[in-house]
């Protein structure tokens, strides 16, 4: 770290700033589709699809790129798929997985020819209120979880999400009642794996759950990879080994059962390391021999440091020309929101900061922007892309005060 140099395309930090606003959350079309690619190779299975889990970042300008890249996608709701269909996916190339959605969310997915998951009986028997006959996903919670934070660990037994395995027969009599096929079978057990080991374990069990449903066709083994938000210091996961274990594992299964479409759901690997968000330091102090370091990058801005303890690294780029120097000791680096929880950074060095400096928190295209609120009635932050040839655009305008009411 230090006074990294910090360019944006064309553009540094300050300028942006000043151009679109502070904060702002910057994304690189290189980087994003590098990031599709390899999801993309990540098996040399042929009959492979990569399903991006739009939750993560659903700006319509990247959810474009991400389908010139074929990549499928996911949706989570209405608002979702809507999105989606604005960026041009075809139904064909979406898949509704819901969470205790209304049959009105169910019967948007339907009317509009688009694929369902669901994940409970209860949901499938409100699927097949408006899809009679019709096809069905479901999504199993295989006993086993994953994840960074308790807050995201999907499957297990605790866990919200998903069918038990032992309830797969009761689905199975449900899904008649209706007269619905059950075509896939989808699992997540969580989210930001480094290392292979419990995905893997998990992808053997929902193939082993396959086999015996024989109307079963395709098979999504979720999301959940993880990127190293801690630079130089976390690996990268490992895709090659990663895929070649999946590789081997749907290569036997397939040639002792049947054909079978396999995919995956990622989110944050495709978007994370594409964005930065940009803010400014807006006051500095000492209380009590603790420094903290005021910025307008509130939890309203990006929620993850707050809402999970998450690290992301910061740079700062100067306001003024001056030499560069560290704090003595951890600092704080805290936000414009009325909450003492409002912490982006705890307790770390970093160069020492003035009013008027900018600051660059690193990997926050996923679950940044996505997540971000108007509390305290601050309006969203502007988006703007780097293109692959360097220049700057505005994808989405930050909101005036005018958005706040009605
Ligand atoms: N599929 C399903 C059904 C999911 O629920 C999720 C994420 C994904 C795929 C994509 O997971 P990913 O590849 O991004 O890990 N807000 C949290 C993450 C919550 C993830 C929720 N579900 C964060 O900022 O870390």
């Amino acid at each position: 770290m230090g006074f990294d140099n910090l360019v944006f395309g064309k553009k540094d930090a300050h300028q942006l700033l000043e151009e679109y606003g502070s904060p702002l959350y910057v994304y690189d079309e290189v980087t994003l589709r590098q990031r599709c690619r390899e999801m993309r190779s990540l098996l040399s299975y042929p009959r492979f699809r990569v399903n991006y889990s739009a939750k993560a970042n659903t700006n319509v300008e990247l959810l474009k790129i991400i389908g010139s890249e074929d990549l499928d996608v996911d949706g989570m709701s209405p608002g979702e798929m809507h999105l989606e269909m604005m960026a041009g996916f075809p139904a064909d190339r979406i898949t509704f997985i819901g969470n205790n959605v209304s049959l009105d969310e169910f019967r948007y997915a339907v009317e509009r020819g688009i694929a369902v998951s669901v994940d409970s009986i209860s949901q499938l028997k409100t699927l097949g209120e408006v899809n009679r006959g019709g096809s069905v996903c479901l999504r199993i919670n295989p006993g086993i979880g994953a994840g960074h934070h308790a807050k995201v660990v999907t499957g297990g037994k605790k866990a919200k999400f998903g069918i038990a395995v032992e309830d797969l027969p009761k689905a199975q009599e449900a899904a008649a009642q209706y007269q619905m096929t059950i075509t896939g079978l989808n699992q997540h057990i969580g989210s930001l794996f480094l290392e292979p080991d419990a995905y893997v374990e998990a992808a053997a069990f929902i193939l082993a759950t396959a086999a015996s449903l024989t109307s079963v066709e395709m098979v999504d083994l979720g999301g959940g990879f993880g990127i190293p938000y801690r630079h130089g210091i976390e690996p990268r996961l490992d895709l090659a080994r990663l895929g070649t274990m999946l590789d081997d594992l749907i290569k036997d299964w397939v040639a002792r059962n049947r054909p079978l479409l396999v995919r995956t759901e990622p989110g944050r690997y495709v978007v994370a390391e594409c964005g930065a968000l940009l803010g400014t330091v807006t006051a500095v102090k000492e209380n009590y021999h603790t420094y903290f370091v005021g910025t307008d990058i509130g939890f309203n801005t990006l929620v993850r440091p707050a809402m999970y303890d998450s690290y992301h690294e910061i740079s700062v780029a100067p306001g003024n020309e001056r030499p560069y120097a560290e704090y003595d000791k951890p600092v704080f680096v805290v936000g414009n929101i009325c909450e003492s929880g409002d912490i982006l950074v705890h307790d770390r060095v970093i160069p020492c900061c003035q009013e008027g400096d900018a600051l660059i928190v690193h990997d926050a295209g996923a679950y940044g922007f996505a997540m971000a609120s108007t509390y305290n009635s601050r309006p969203l932050p502007a988006e703007v892309l780097i293109t692959a040839e360097g220049e700057v655009r505005l994808i989405r305008r930050a909101q005036t005060l005018k958005d706040l009411w009605w």
